[in-house]
């Protein structure tokens, strides 16, 4: 390639080819392996979608079955993982924690060759199962809780939300928080996905490449911000200041989190898909007082900044929806990765395919031939 344009962002830079999912971002689609998200999110379910993700295709009921016990047989800590999260600080933040564990996770697993596919297969229902278990059970232990053991009859929803909680689920609760995570299953080349593939690029194994796209996904203009949108909602104390919130805002030049997108240039389906979530669940558990803020809010950035293409993003409802099911706010992130962990190893089976190392260009624009100046001689 000759061209030396300088693209900030790599916006629009193809990285890959790829037929894992589509967005068009004009007409606010997403599909993954060619399936509508409204499709996917009304009749299956995450564990389906994440063998459809990963196999390219639908399971088979057989499949299915079997898929959902490989990953139940390979849900519980290994002890030296669980000493490891012990002695993580309680006070750092979730993220951190499933960053250090996913990295443990790979030093008590199986060494992974990525040409073949049993091996793979191994790693990939390993980090799958595992993955929602290290994030609840960092919740548990900072909270002064002890490790609780995996529900072998629970799916992952269900399950994770049995071992933050120690109660069986109630159905809506299970059911919610599984739509939730397969809203957040895979999204194209997204920072975080871009960055497993780079990893994975040198060769690196999948668990070096979890832990390193959790790094990715943290930052408050990805992942991150799902947190942040519920801490700014909060911090609004109601619909009647939205006004005044929105102009000062706007004043400072400040992004308003769960806002804007580089691809959706209209309100994201997934933000769709969860707001009907956050109906159902107020159906049955009763409303929250920031879901009218958060309307309000919606209806004012639209107003401004709708024809700039600033419309409501997927994490602008997940927290309400996280927050109704007593999750805490810090655990949002962290619910997104346990997700995505699905994305990025499907990236990963497409990368080590037809693997060649990311190495992109620069254009230099820094001096050349300085002359030397002796230390005593500088200014
Ligand atoms: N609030 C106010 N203005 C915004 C926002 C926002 N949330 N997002 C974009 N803009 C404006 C931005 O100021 C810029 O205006 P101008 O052209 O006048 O300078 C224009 O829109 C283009 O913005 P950009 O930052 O250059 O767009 P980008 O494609 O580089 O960034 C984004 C996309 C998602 C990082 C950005 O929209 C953003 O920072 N949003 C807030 C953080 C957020 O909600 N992130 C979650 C993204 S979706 C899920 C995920 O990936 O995790």
């Amino acid at each position: 390639m000759t061209t030396q344009e300088f693209v900030p962002g790599l916006a629009g830079v193809p990285a890959a080819e790829s037929a894992i999912s589509y967005i068009d971002g004009a007409a606010g689609i997403l599909e993954y392996r060619g399936y509508r998200i409204e499709t996917l999110s009304e009749k299956s379910n995450f564990e389906e979608v994440a063998w459809l993700l990963l196999k390219g295709k639908l399971p088979t009921r057989a499949e299915l079955e079997q898929f959902r016990t490989e990953l139940r047989a390979r849900r519980d800590l290994a002890a030296p993982l669980l000493t490891l999260m012990r002695a993580l600080p309680r006070e750092g933040h979730p993220m951190n924690a499933l960053q250090a564990s996913l990295a443990g996770l790979g030093m008590v697993s199986p060494k992974v060759d990525y040409r073949d596919a049993d091996s793979s297969w191994e790693a990939i229902l390993r980090l799958l199962a595992i993955t929602p278990v290290l994030v609840a059970t960092f919740e548990r232990l900072r909270r002064g809780d002890d490790y609780l053991a995996p529900d072998p009859e629970l799916n992952t929803a269900a399950n994770f939300l049995w071992m933050l909680n120690g109660e069986r689920p109630k159905p809506i609760a299970e059911r919610t928080l599984d739509c939730a995570l397969l809203l957040h299953a895979e999204h194209t080349m997204n920072a975080s996905t871009f960055a497993a593939r780079v990893v994975a690029s040198t060769e690196a194994d999948p668990y070096t490449m979890c832990s390193s796209a959790v790094g990715a996904l943290f930052g408050p203009l990805h992942g991150g911000a799902n947190e942040r949108v519920l801490q700014a909602l909060e911090s609004i104390g109601g619909k009647q200041n939205v006004d005044a919130w929105f102009a000062k805002k706007r004043a400072s030049k400040g992004k308003i989190m769960g806002f804007g997108h580089r691809v959706y240039k209209t309100k994201d389906p997934r933000a769709i898909t969860l707001q009907r979530l956050v109906r159902e669940l107020f159906g049955e558990l009763g409303t929250t007082p920031i879901y009218d803020t958060a309307l309000a809010l919606e209806k004012a950035v639209v107003g401004a900044l709708g024809d700039k293409g600033i419309y409501p993003n997927v994490d602008f409802f997940s927290g309400i929806v996280y927050q109704k099911l007593g999750i805490p706010t810090d655990v949002f992130t962290p619910i997104f990765a346990m997700a995505r962990v699905t994305g990025w190893l499907t990236h990963w089976q497409d990368q080590m395919k037809h693997n060649r190392i990311f190495r992109p260009g620069q254009i230099y624009i820094g001096k050349h031939d300085q002359p030397w100046v002796p230390i005593e001689e500088r200014g």
